[in-house]
């Protein structure tokens, strides 16, 4: 079967849990076509042949013969995408990666390292970062409109069943150390870490306490954890997958000149002074902030999969035009790699008791 339209760019997708959504995208985005799946599961394999009608395979070494294959998009569990993605960049294909990069540092650094080396270009999911609200908070803290930051958090107030952890292939493998990299901060909370230390600079040491409650799993369901962030800043990082059945999202930022304040992706406050101390114009701008953006209900709080595919679609869509354009994609995985790093971190700080700096702030 050869690819439908000669000029689009082919994609395959490894793993068909999230992966499911990675086709999806990949189906809506323009200029992409999806040409191959990949999974060591017949079930998942048979069901995506059906779904989406293109070839299959029963592992990336086969997966990597198909000459249509010109992205693959890695979304097996945590621990094993830089041992898959690697094999991918050898190939010379273009890497797009489930968030988190990896694990640890040392396999996130080695993926980033093939993907240099082979001069395939490697994106980092985390669509957070990408959606239209995310972006004008950025540009309204870069724009020095909030004043100097003194404050952020993020209260990510999640929850997972059992069957949750006991599912997934491996079975088991989420919440663990050495395939999840950890449990609510390294999983769940990721994309709004990824996003905290993206809008606020960087972060330069964490000091977490964090506990397992809930859930029979090795690493933590809840985590709190004081952060310093590298503008000198302090914040807050909470996530738990213990807050049944889910609750929401939150995020807050406060500077000397205007405070930002978000329940999931509503927008609960935008008030920001202006410089010629026009209440009436500072009002509306929050009014239109608010109309443009009242929440959703396509949140990650009870059930990973609710999340909408939306913006794995821009990133797909992102990554074509990075390939026609040879530029690098949106999101790098240099850009990716800090919120491993913070999460390695919050597990070394719970773990010995101390604040940690990282060593991207020394
Ligand atoms: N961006 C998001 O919002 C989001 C949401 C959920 C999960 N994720 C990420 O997606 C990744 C997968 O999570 P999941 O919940 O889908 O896990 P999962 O266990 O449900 O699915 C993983 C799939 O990979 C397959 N697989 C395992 N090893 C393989 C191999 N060597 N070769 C080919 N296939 C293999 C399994 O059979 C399974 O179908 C994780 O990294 C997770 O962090 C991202």
């Amino acid at each position: 079967m050869a690819k439908q339209d000669p000029n689009a760019i082919g994609f395959a997708v490894v793993g068909l849990g999230m992966g499911r959504h990675h086709c999806r995208s990949i189906r809506e985005a323009a200029g992409a076509e999806l040409v191959a799946i990949c999974d060591i599961d017949p079930g998942r394999r048979a069901k995506a042949a059906q779904d989406y009608g293109c070839r299959t395979y029963a592992s990336v070494d086969e997966l990597l013969q198909d000459d249509d294959v010109q992205v693959v998009n890695v979304a097996v569990p945590t621990g094993l995408h830089a041992d898959v993605a690697i094999r991918v960049a050898q190939s010379g294909r273009h890497v797009i990666c489930e968030k988190p990069l990896d694990v640890n540092l040392e396999k996130a650094d080695a993926l980033i390292a093939a993907c240099d080396d082979f001069g395939v270009k490697l994106a980092s999911i985390f669509q957070r970062r990408l959606h239209p609200l995310s972006k004008r908070i950025k540009e309204a803290v870069d724009a020095g409109r909030l004043g100097t930051p003194h404050w952020a958090d993020i209260h990510l107030y999640w929850y997972r069943t059992d069957g949750y952890y006991a599912g997934g292939n491996p079975p088991g493998w989420k919440g663990t150390f050495k395939m999840d990299g950890g449990g609510a901060c390294m999983n769940q909370g990721i994309h709004s870490i990824d996003f905290i230390g993206w809008v606020m600079g960087g972060v330069a040491s964490v000091y977490a306490k964090t506990g397992t409650f809930t859930h029979a799993i090795e690493a933590e369901d809840v985590g709190s954890v004081l952060v310093t962030f590298k503008n000198g800043a302090l914040g807050n990082i909470t996530c738990t997958t213990s807050a049944y059945p889910g609750l929401t999202n939150d995020f807050h930022i406060f500077g000397n000149r205007g405070s930002i304040a978000l329940m999931d992706e509503k927008v609960i406050a935008w008030r920001i002074m202006r410089e010629d101390g026009d209440k009436d114009a500072e009002l509306a701008e929050e009014r239109e902030l608010q109309a443009l953006y009242p929440g959703s209900d396509s949140s990650g709080a009870a059930d990973p999969m609710a999340v909408g595919f939306d913006g794995h679609t821009v990133h797909v869509e992102d990554m074509v035009r990075a390939i026609h354009e040879n530029r690098d994609p949106i999101i790098t995985g240099r850009d990716a790699r800090h919120a491993v790093e913070i999460c390695v971190a919050i597990q070394e700080s719970a773990r010995t008791g101390r604040e940690i700096t990282l060593d991207s702030a020394r």
